[in-house]
């Protein structure tokens, strides 16, 4: 998988980590930025990053800012986007599982690298379990035709 990586200034080291991350696991990156400590506003990487994920250009995304919150809310304006704010190994595994979260959203600024690492792996190989939560995610789709 092709996996794009954005943050806002508050998770600009962590991208690095994340990227790492994805490598460890056997997948590609892609780094979008932002790339200097200059405070940048969050929906501009997310949209950003999620149109990539929309259009096919990549496979899944990971954003960070200071919570996870902002990206994610950012991300889910765009089409065919489900960002999960994820905190722990069970959100982690669960957006997979039950939301076939597409982009993975974190806090820049809680957790080690080795979690990272962690939640990162789980993501990446925790496949959707489709069935009935299939029919769930058809719903979430289909509200964006209002
Ligand atoms: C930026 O200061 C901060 O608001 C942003 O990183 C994020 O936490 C928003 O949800």
């Amino acid at each position: 998988m092709k996996v794009a990586i954005g943050s806002d200034h508050r998770g600009l080291r962590q991208r690095e980590v994340i990227a790492k991350g994805v490598a460890l696991v056997g997948h590609d990156s892609l780094d979008c930025g932002t790339f200097s400590t200059e405070s940048v506003d969050y929906p501009d990487v997310a949209a950003d990053v999620a149109r990539r994920v929309a259009s096919g250009a990549v496979d899944r995304a990971v954003l960070l800012c200071g919570t996870g919150i902002g990206v994610s809310i950012a991300a889910n304006k765009i089409p065919g986007i489900r960002a999960a704010v994820c905190w722990d190994r069970d959100s982690t595994r669960l957006s997979r599982e039950h939301n076939d979260a597409n982009v993975l959203c974190l806090s820049g600024e809680r957790f080690s690298d080795e979690e990272y690492f962690d939640l990162i792996k789980i993501w990446l190989e925790t496949p959707f379990q489709g069935g009935r939560h299939a029919a769930r995610v058809a719903k979430i789709t289909a509200l964006e035709n209002g």
